[in-house]
């Protein structure tokens, strides 16, 4: 009994998620800001763009409103009547990404943790690392997760701070759309994931009679809401390499899954 107490207190305790984390971390940070709860590897940058729509992101009020009230509704606009609602995404994007337990998780553009906090809850011994841009809603994500696996970073999803093959899961739901450089996010998720690694996305679909190139010039200057084409990040995906490609359209909306070989 003595013999095994002192066993286990000689072991090292096990890494915390923040080690786990600044361990995947390519270049290593020069210092490690956590004073507000997540890890602030931007300082003062700013890579979101200009547009109303993409600032509204940064702003102290619509984290506060956004789970309840912003995102059932911008879903139920963007998918129609018919379309998934929360619960179903959130069943969809499991289901798409297909996570252990054991699994390193990465939720691009996490806004205020919405669907981080599942992840964590089934990678139960993994890691799961939210990043986002807006320090709003990472305060938000802080506040709200209570998963001990589970680490915020403010960064740039254009610009992954990862090394290659970090993760065995990426999800970028509802944000390919506001980032700036969606398609330079798209390609940076699929060199952090694994080889086997998951990602699910959702994004915009242009459905209507115009060309996508006319709809997007449309309702990117009204909304700073950018329009893919329906082949637009699929396409991109197998270009990429990455196969499995599945895609389900609602709406103007479009859910993409696909595995990175290996
Ligand atoms: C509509 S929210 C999506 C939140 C969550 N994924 C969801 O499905 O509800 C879009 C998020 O993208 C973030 N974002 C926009 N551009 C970004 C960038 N370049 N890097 C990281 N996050 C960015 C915004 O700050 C915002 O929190």
């Amino acid at each position: 009994m003595a013999d095994s107490l002192l066993a286990s207190a000689e072991r090292p305790a096990p890494a915390s998620a923040i080690e786990r984390a600044l361990d995947l971390l390519e270049p290593p940070p020069s210092e490690v800001d956590l004073a507000d709860g997540y890890l602030d590897l931007l300082g003062r940058r700013d890579p979101t763009g200009g547009h109303p729509g993409q600032r509204l992101m940064l702003s102290r009020a619509l984290p506060l409103v956004y789970q309840r009230f912003w995102r059932p509704t911008g879903a139920r606009l963007l998918m129609g009547l018919t379309g998934p609602d929360t619960g179903e995404e959130h069943r969809m994007a499991l289901g798409m990404l297909s996570i252990e337990p054991g699994d390193r998780v990465l939720d691009v553009a996490c806004g205020p943790g919405n669907f981080t906090r599942d992840f964590a809850a089934v990678a139960s011994e993994g890691l799961l690392v939210g990043l986002d841009a807006s320090a709003s809603m990472l305060e938000v994500a802080v506040r709200e997760t209570g998963d001990e696996n589970a680490v915020y970073v403010r960064g740039d999803a254009s610009a992954l701070p990862f090394r290659d093959a970090s993760f065995d899961a990426v999800c970028c739901f509802a944000a390919l759309y506001l980032i700036e450089e969606p398609l330079r996010a798209l390609s940076e998720i699929v060199r952090v994931l694994a080889p086997g690694g998951r990602v699910a996305l959702l994004s915009s679909c242009n459905r209507g009679p115009l060309p996508a190139r006319l709809s997007n010039a449309l309702v990117h200057r009204l909304s700073g809401v950018r329009v893919f084409g329906r082949d637009e990040l699929t396409g991109a995906l197998a270009e990429a390499g990455m196969t499995g490609i599945e895609q389900r359209v609602a709406g103007l909306a479009q859910f993409i899954s696909a595995r990175k070989p290996g």
